[in-house]
């Protein structure tokens, strides 16, 4: 018997606060129209001062146990994206474990930037393939305005706040039978050597302070439609598919000329591309998870359906994951 993941359930939350390009235009020397025809963004959703990402990632959570008609003590392991925990440590997750009310198993966060989400999947599809688990809940949760440079027109425009969950659970399968829904392969990557082009100019170890986003934006967006053109090859040949197999790309959501113009590098129809971006700018590791919810909840991703994730960050990270749905 060999056991597979499959998701379960999701569930995702967005902080109420709305902030509108042209809200930027009374803080910073930008225009609607620049950030619109440069980005795709027209409006983020911002956390309240008082709340931290476990507070966004909590929300995200318990939607997610709902759909999944699940209880906090089902859950084996809490795997927590993100780029802005509430403290250096402990873990967020550990303060999502106790808030949501789990009672067993473990709790760590991971690191990848915008990746995070899908870096966390493959964990969670790796514990559950072997046995160590049976129900995982992954979570991309960020409160990215908290590390923005305000005064920085070149970066503060892109990004948002929000949470997104799924939980993963295990299926037996018999060698001989189909597998119906599941993950079917998951592929990573990174390259150190490319860390200057995004990153935080802070740190508890390099400099005591916790920084802000710093960025070469024309570099990145090179690498980000090289890196995803060939993740995306790289998937679809370990499953002997095309792209024409693809029902649904659910891309993290950096900037719609990115999306753009991997689609059209990888022949893909815009059709097939759940984009939030227009209304959540990038939520670092809680975009695809947030994408996802909705495409989920308003009917367009149904089981059986094939659906691609693909990230790319900061480090650089990037990676994918096939599912079937
Ligand atoms: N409003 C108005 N003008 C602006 C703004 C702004 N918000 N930001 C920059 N400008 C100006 C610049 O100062 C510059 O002016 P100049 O010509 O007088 O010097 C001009 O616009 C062009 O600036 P560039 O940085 O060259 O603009 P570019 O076309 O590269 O667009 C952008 C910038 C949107 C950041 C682009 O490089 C990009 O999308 N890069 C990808 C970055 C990304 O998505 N990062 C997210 C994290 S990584 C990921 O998630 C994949």
């Amino acid at each position: 018997m060999l056991k597979h993941a499959f998701i379960k359930g999701c569930g995702s939350y967005l902080p109420e606060k709305i902030v509108t390009n042209s809200d930027l235009t009374k803080i910073i020397d930008t225009t609607d129209e620049w950030i619109v025809n440069r980005t795709g963004i027209r409006q983020r959703h911002i956390a309240a001062e008082n709340q931290n990402t476990s507070d966004l990632a909590i929300k995200a959570g318990e939607n997610a146990l709902a759909h999944a008609e699940l209880l906090p003590t089902d859950i084996d392991i809490l795997i927590l994206a993100t780029t802005t925990p509430d403290k250096t440590f402990p873990a967020t997750a550990t303060t999502v474990q106790s808030k949501l009310g789990m009672k067993k198993g473990a709790a760590f966060d991971i690191q990848a930037v915008c990746s995070g989400f899908v870096f966390g999947m493959s964990i969670a599809n790796s514990f559950i393939k072997s046995g160590q688990a049976n129900t995982v809940m992954v979570v991309g949760a960020e409160t990215f305005s908290r590390i923005l440079d305000w005064k920085d027109r070149g970066t503060c425009v892109l990004f948002g706040d929000g949470a997104g969950a799924v939980i993963l659970q295990s299926t037996r399968i018999n060698n001989s039978k189909i597998i119906n829904s599941s993950i079917l392969s998951t592929h990573l990557h990174s390259d150190g050597s490319t860390n200057d082009l995004l990153f935080v100019d802070g740190g508890p170890s390099s400099s005591q302070t916790v920084g802000h986003v710093r960025m070469a934006g024309k570099e990145v967006f090179r690498h980000a439609v090289t890196n995803l053109t060939s993740v995306v090859k790289e998937t679809l040949e370990a499953n002997n598919m095309t792209i024409e197999d693809i029902d649904w790309l659910v891309p993290h959501q950096a900037n719609k000329r990115i999306l753009d113009s991997t689609a059209k590098k990888l022949n893909l129809s815009k059709d097939k591309i759940i984009i939030t971006l227009d209304r959540h700018a990038n939520t670092s590791a809680a975009s695809i998870p947030l994408a996802l919810d909705e495409a989920v909840r308003d009917g367009r991703i149904n089981r059986g359906d094939i659906v691609l994730m693909e990230a790319m960050g900061g480090g650089l990270t990037w990676g994918s994951i096939l599912i079937r749905w």
